[in-house]
């Protein structure tokens, strides 16, 4: 049988890779806010496996649950594993954070993922068959930055939360993050638009910026059976950035 990954934050940048090398082994359900985008990129995956679109924007807590639960009953759908890589980012200094960016930068990277695990993981909505998630978290998780504070929180929440939930749901349920580190995406393309900081920033990289692709192929290990012996890890994936104390 042909399990299936639910998959958010497909419509840009790295899930949108993370999509195409999934849709290769799994059939898969595209979820992001933009019909429009999902329906394009369900054109661009070449396979035989199902894809499926499911629009759903997950700072809109209110119908999250049953949105999903709609769109399951009526595919006759379970899902065996999830991939969480929507991901919200402001860079904002403290004296301008407000409880708006706060709200809607932990809604959609840190509670909807929580929300989600919970009904994928339920006997009533999914027949208990969730088996894998892999959480998109950030290099920042264990690290700081400027005007990254409310970012920076959220990504080491979602760490928390993945690794309670590996003892919690264990065996049954594999939880791990991936923490990349800088990959060019609409994200982040502000950031490599300065000349400078985006020359700085590569000195800094011993294998270089990384790609969407780098990504998605540490993606498809923690979802194998290839890493069956792996949970409630955080795996960075950022070309050697992290262990680099060059002064
Ligand atoms: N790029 C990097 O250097 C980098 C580094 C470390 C970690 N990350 C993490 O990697 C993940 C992907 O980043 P990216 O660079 O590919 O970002 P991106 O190009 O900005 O894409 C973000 C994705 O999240 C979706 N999203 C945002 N808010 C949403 C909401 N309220 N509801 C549903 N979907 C929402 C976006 O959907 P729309 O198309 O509707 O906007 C889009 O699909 C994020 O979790 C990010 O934090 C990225």
């Amino acid at each position: 049988m042909i399990e299936t990954v639910f998959l958010t934050g497909a419509t840009a940048g790295i899930g949108e890779e993370i999509a195409i090398e999934i849709a290769k082994h799994y059939n898969i359900v595209l979820s992001g806010r933009n019909i429009q985008k999902l329906e394009a990129l369900k054109e661009k995956c070449s396979t035989n496996n199902n894809v499926f679109i499911l629009p759903l924007d997950l700072s809109d807590f209110e119908n999250l649950e049953e949105k999903i639960i709609t769109f399951l009953s009526h595919n006759q759908l379970t899902i065996e594993k999830f991939v969480h890589c929507a991901g919200f980012m402001k860079m904002v200094p403290l004296k301008l954070v407000s409880q708006d960016l706060m709200l809607e930068t932990f809604k959609t990277n840190v509670f909807s993922a929580s929300i989600i695990i919970k009904l994928l993981n339920s006997k009533k909505n999914n027949n208990s068959s969730l088996n894998s998630v892999v959480l998109i978290s950030s290099n920042i998780s264990n690290r700081g930055a400027k005007a990254m504070s409310t970012y920076g929180s959220s990504k080491s929440a979602l760490d928390g939360l993945m690794r309670s939930l590996a003892v919690e749901l264990a065996p049954k349920v594999r939880l791990n993050s991936i923490l990349p580190g800088a990959v060019l995406t609409k994200m982040t393309k502000a950031i490599f638009e300065n000349e400078e900081v985006s020359q700085r920033m590569a000195a800094y990289y011993p294998l270089g910026i990384g790609t969407s692709n780098d990504i998605a192929d540490a993606v498809l290990f923690l979802l194998s059976d290839q890493s069956r012996w792996v949970t409630g890890q955080q795996i960075t994936v950022d070309g050697g950035r992290s262990i680099n104390i060059t002064g």
